[in-house]
């Protein structure tokens, strides 16, 4: 005997229907973090700000970005950071209003490329990804193939638009400003700022400095680290000592301007 197709397929699909209502519920649950996780990470409040200021081809902002900040990546730091990155470092405006890089026109192109993909991707690992991948680039002596990095970080093409758009360079003017505004004035690049501390030649103990200035509760096990304990701020007389210190100078660059900081400051 035959059932009518209706009445069959009733039950199948109420079946259906249930199991779908509770695979979204089961999936609602494991979705919403329960309250209490929220404070496994620093509160929004207790973070610390890390600013870099860099230019995209000077070669020792490349370095630090790529064998010394990625660590705030590899580490838990970055639950307790709010990295922000400043792409514009030496450049300068001439009279003319056209912007003039340390490292020449790849460099003010690279840091319009990088500016505009901090901003279009606001997320702090998304456009980290991406300015590594550029700097690694960079650091090889490769930097024009920086379309790649789109690929390899799995980011969209938009930034290119920005540029050709001429937004960048409205981004870029922006940078320009923060970094002329600096207090001290940044004397060269990399040129690290933790909660508006300078770390000037001892930029490189960035750690050391994030992990002090942090005051939450939960401490992260990067600062807890026994390596970190045993690391002083000799780093940086050592350097001192060192008459070469690994970075890019602004008066190289400035000596070739006389109307930088006037120009946007007004
Ligand atoms: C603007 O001035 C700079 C530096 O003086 C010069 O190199 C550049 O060619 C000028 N650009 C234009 C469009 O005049
Ligand atoms: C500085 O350099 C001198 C000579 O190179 C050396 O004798 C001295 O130990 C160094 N000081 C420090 C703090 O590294
Ligand atoms: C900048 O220019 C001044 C005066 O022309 C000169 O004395 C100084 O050495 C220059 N600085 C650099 C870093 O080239």
């Amino acid at each position: 005997m035959k059932m009518p197709p209706s009445l069959h397929s009733f039950p199948r699909s109420f079946f259906f229907c249930c199991f779908l209502l509770l695979s979204l519920f089961l999936l609602l649950l494991l979705l919403v973090p329960p309250s209490s996780s929220s404070s496994s990470s620093g509160a929004p409040n207790d973070k610390v700000t890390v600013s870099l200021y860099y230019e995209s081809l000077c070669p020792y902002c490349a370095d630090f970005i790529v064998n010394h900040l990625v660590r705030l990546f590899q580490t838990d730091l970055i639950s307790i950071v709010n990295l922000r990155l400043v792409p514009w470092g030496n450049a300068w405006i001439a009279p003319n209003a056209s912007i003039i890089c340390q490292h020449g026109e790849d460099e003010c192109f690279l840091n319009t490329i990088e500016a505009c993909t901090i901003t279009i991707y606001p997320d702090m690992m998304q456009h980290f990804r991406f300015v590594e991948c550029l700097e690694r680039l960079s650091l090889e002596g490769r930097h024009r193939q920086w379309m790649n990095c789109f690929q390899m970080t799995g980011l969209g093409t938009s930034p290119i638009d920005c540029y050709t758009s001429g937004n960048g360079k409205t981004i870029d003017l922006r940078y320009a400003k923060e970094t002329s505004e600096l207090k001290p004035l940044h004397r060269f690049v990399p040129w690290v700022v933790v909660n508006n501390q300078a770390l000037q030649e001892d930029y490189r103990n960035f750690v050391t400095y994030i992990c002090r200035a942090y005051k939450g509760q939960v401490i992260p096990s990067a600062c807890r680290s026994s390596s970190l304990s045993a690391r002083t701020y000799d780093e940086s007389n050592e350097k001192v000592n060192n008459s070469f210190i690994p970075v890019c100078y602004a008066d190289e660059a400035r000596n070739l301007t006389i109307h930088f900081g006037n120009k946007i400051k007004q």
